[in-house]
């Protein structure tokens, strides 16, 4: 008789598998990663039970005669975390928060916790990583008092589900994913392996008693997503927490959301009372903008998922002192403003090619946009010029090679937001304007090229 155990060579960075071993992963390419592992035979029959993530069988009916289910949702009462998860948590949901460590991921759940507990929605917090007393040090610094938030230091998972059956509560935080352990399974805690094993429990958990669960885990900044990324596909909603280098600001983003928009951000700010969220982001990144602002500063009207804001974009231009011109960018496209400063010295006669460029987004924020080329190209021919733009201006529109302008998406929305700010000017693309008028108490200028724009501006190569 055949053996129903086979060996596969698993992936221990992207967790694929393949049934012969090799040196480098079929699937992420990546060397000497593959291990070996026993499975049991996938025949249905013979054997366990094949491992399914859901439990769904349904009869074949008209798809038309169903019942819609509604999505009911509790919100946490962090409005920057409620956005981003499209209302609140959705019971029966499973919620994988990823970020490197020491971004705030455990505080900021232990805040969602805390206010997410009543005395009808108990709320569990499993945590692998820290002992109840650091716990508690961290829950009196936060100020969450919540009898309704329960703890318990575990890493084994089938202890968790003992915690969980016995404790009833309504949602469960899993602090992180790769200190949870299920004693049965090869490998330690953070193996691919235990760690997608760990996740599909609670997703059968999830599910099976409409328990809304959080699950956390570190990525590290190398880029390294071995935990997390191999759970992508089998969570509801994915997000990631991150952060510019030092900075207080953190951001939360959705990648993935099965009840609720994806490019959403939520801000926060780390203080020493947790993390406060940033209700109006724009202002933040906008920076310090006390009086006129300098050369080379100009401000962009971004979209992050469906929320307009305010960016600020700078620029300083030197002369090389020898060699090759460095351009050096953060936080907006590196190729894109390349290009954005090759036609600013072909299309607008600012001769660039033997000066250092640098063009940075303020704020920690990373603007990725088309729609951001002019603000970028504002703040680069500003710098150049060595003079201020127009206060009080915003600069919206993606620039062609040509140096032409070309519209964007919700322009009327940006300009809305800005205009609420206290901005008094937009430059957007011509084609922008027809058959729009901006919002009150705000001049919208539709210019067809970049130099025509940068023209109207003052400034003159
Ligand atoms: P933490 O939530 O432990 O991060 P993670 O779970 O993602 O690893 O937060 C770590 C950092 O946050 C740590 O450097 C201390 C800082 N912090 C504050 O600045 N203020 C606070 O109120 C708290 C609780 C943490
Ligand atoms: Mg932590």
């Amino acid at each position: 008789m055949k053996s129903r155990i086979h060996v596969i060579f698993v992936c221990k960075e992207c967790g694929a598998d393949t049934p012969k071993w090799a040196g480098q992963c079929p699937s992420c390419g990546r060397w000497n990663t593959l291990a070996e592992k026993s499975a049991p035979r996938s025949s249905g029959r013979a054997g366990g039970e094949p491992r399914r993530l859901t439990d769904f069988s349904s009869a074949v009916v008209p798809l038309v005669s169903l019942k819609a289910s509604e999505v009911s949702r509790r919100p946490t009462g962090m409005g920057e975390f409620d956005r981003i998860l499209g209302g609140g948590l959705v019971p029966g949901s499973l919620v994988l928060l990823g970020g490197p460590p020491g971004i705030g991921k455990s505080t900021l759940m232990l805040q969602a916790a805390n206010r997410l507990a009543a005395p009808d929605f108990p709320v569990l917090y499993i945590s692998g990583e820290e002992s109840p007393e650091q716990v508690r040090g961290r829950s009196v610094r936060l100020g969450a008092e919540n009898p309704s938030l329960l703890f318990a230091s575990e890493t084994d998972l089938e202890k968790i589900l003992d915690a969980v059956r016995e404790a009833k509560p309504r949602a469960l935080v899993v602090d992180s994913v790769q200190t949870m352990h299920k004693s049965a399974l090869p490998g330690g805690p953070g193996s691919v392996a235990q760690i997608r094993e760990c996740a599909a429990e609670l997703l059968h958990l999830a599910k099976g008693e409409g328990l809304g669960v959080f699950l956390l885990g570190h990525v590290t900044k190398e880029g390294d997503l071995a935990g997390p990324r191999v759970l992508e596909h089998m969570v509801d909603t994915v997000l990631y927490f991150e952060t510019e280098r030092e900075d207080v600001h953190r951001v939360l983003r959705a990648v993935k959301n099965r009840f609720g928009p994806t490019n959403e951000i939520g801000v926060f700010e780390m203080t020493g009372r947790g993390l406060d969220e940033v209700t109006n982001p724009s202002a933040l990144f906008l920076g310090e903008r006390e009086g006129a602002a300098p050369a080379g500063t100009s401000v962009l009207a971004a979209l992050e998922g469906t929320r307009p804001l305010m960016v600020e974009i700078q620029a300083l231009v030197a002369r090389t002192a020898f060699g090759m011109p460095r351009r050096q960018v953060s936080g907006v496209d590196y190729n894109r403003a390349v290009l954005l400063i090759a036609v600013l010295d072909r299309r607008c006669g600012f001769s660039l090619e033997s000066q250092d460029v640098y063009v940075k987004a303020t704020g920690g924020i990373d603007v990725r946009e088309p729609a951001s080329d002019l603000a970028v190209c504002a703040a680069v021919a500003s710098a150049a010029a060595d003079k201020p733009l127009p206060a009080r201006t915003v600069w919206l529109g993606e620039v062609g090679l040509g140096g032409e302008l070309r519209s964007v998406p919700q322009v009327s929305e940006r300009l809305a937001e800005a205009a609420k700010l206290g901005f008094q000017r937009a430059f957007v693309p011509a084609s922008a304007t027809r058959g729009r008028t901006g919002p009150a108490g705000m001049e919208v200028v539709g210019v067809g090229h970049l130099a025509d724009a940068l023209n109207r501006a003052g400034l003159r190569s």
